[in-house]
């Protein structure tokens, strides 16, 4: 279709032709990837100024929508922030681990801590954190030597990772992600307007000259899933851990987050590259693989400064993880038949 069909009925504001085009990338009459017309060319065609069209071209940056692709123009974004990011359908044969879903058949029951919920009314204005469940996290925290000075309780390891990303990090900002990745990480990073920079994996974590490249290039924030990572299954090598914690340690302001999403449950230790006063950190360890992806609870361990601005931004938001989901947690955590299964 060429450019006068596609915008025919396109408004002639700026705020108009942006929200024209995002339906047409959501509806797929634009597909992602695409190379948008020159902001003259689409300007003619609608007979409006250029300076209209370039407004509304950057209305759709902010949004995530379309990313300006140096000279050569303004292209629709990889990943828009649209539609659910629904996985490719593996081939036939293959068993495809990148859902992440947990066996069922291996999940602890809740309907005992269910039962047992106490009846009490939970307020506005009570602890946003369950003592029992908190002192859960701080001993697994402890046990891996990390510290559990500062902790908060998020809605699952996605969610925390948006969290801390978004209390430290703008627009156009830069964050390390493992290649190959977990897919929903590079389609937040794509949705928070940050820009991707992948670093190489092996089966130990991430290769330590393509992270000292990537370092030296400038790097905002860098993601390691230090074990079952997503798709490899890889998990960080001690020897490899220490390597990165000691490049990464001459960066002082980089946000470095491990995603534990897997937990214990992994099969591997925590190795971490967390190291001794580093500035700005999060790890952040999901429940949702050993107990379950529906009780939506993570624990994240991280400096003072951190964690304080992720729970002050999530009280204006959902406010706190239910009670109901973090006690259920803390029970099943602490009934002695859990590690068995
Ligand atoms: C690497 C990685 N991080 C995070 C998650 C999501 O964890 P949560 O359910 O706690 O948000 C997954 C899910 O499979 C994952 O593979």
């Amino acid at each position: 279709m060429n450019v006068s069909e596609l915008y025919h009925d396109a408004p002639r504001t700026s705020a108009g032709i942006a929200v024209f085009m995002e339906a047409a990338v959501r509806e797929g009459r634009i597909p992602s990837d695409d190379l948008l017309p020159p902001v003259r060319t689409l300007a003619e065609s609608l007979e409006v100024s250029p300076a209209t069209v370039a407004s509304a071209y950057r209305r759709l940056k902010l949004r995530g929508v379309v990313v300006t692709d140096g000279r050569r123009g303004t292209r629709v974004s990889a990943t828009p922030p649209l539609a659910h990011p629904f996985a490719r359908p593996v081939p036939p044969g293959v068993r495809d681990l990148s859902s992440g879903n947990p066996d069922p058949a291996l999940l602890p029951s809740i309907a005992a801590a269910l039962s047992e919920m106490p009846d009490e009314p939970i307020l506005y204005g009570h602890d946003a954190h369950d003592a029992r469940l908190i002192q859960l996290a701080r001993d697994g925290f402890d046990a891996d030597g990390i510290s559990s000075d500062a902790m908060a309780i998020v809605g699952g390891a996605l969610d925390g990772l948006e969290r801390v990303l978004r209390v430290h990090l703008a627009p156009g900002d830069r964050v390390g992600l493992e290649d190959p990745g977990w897919r929903s990480v590079y389609h937040l990073i794509a949705s928070l307007n940050l820009i991707p920079v992948p670093v190489p994996i092996d089966d130990d974590g991430p290769l330590p000259d393509a992270l000292q490249r990537v370092l030296q290039s400038g790097l905002d924030a860098l993601i390691v899933t230090p074990r079952a990572q997503n798709p490899t299954g890889a998990a960080l090598e001690r020897g490899r851990a220490s390597e990165l914690e000691r490049m990464v340690s001459v960066h002082p302001d980089l946000l470095l987050i491990e995603d534990d999403h897997a937990g214990p449950v992994s099969g591997s230790p925590y190795e971490s590259m967390v190291g001794e006063g580093r500035e700005k950190w999060a790890v952040i360890r999901s429940m949702s693989k050993s107990f379950g992806p529906d009780l939506r609870v993570a624990l994240m361990a991280g400096d003072a400064a951190s964690i304080a601005r992720v729970e002050v931004r999530r009280l204006l938001g959902p406010g706190w993880v239910s009670h109901i989901l973090q006690r259920t947690v803390a029970h099943i955590w602490s009934d002695p038949t859990t590690p068995s299964l």
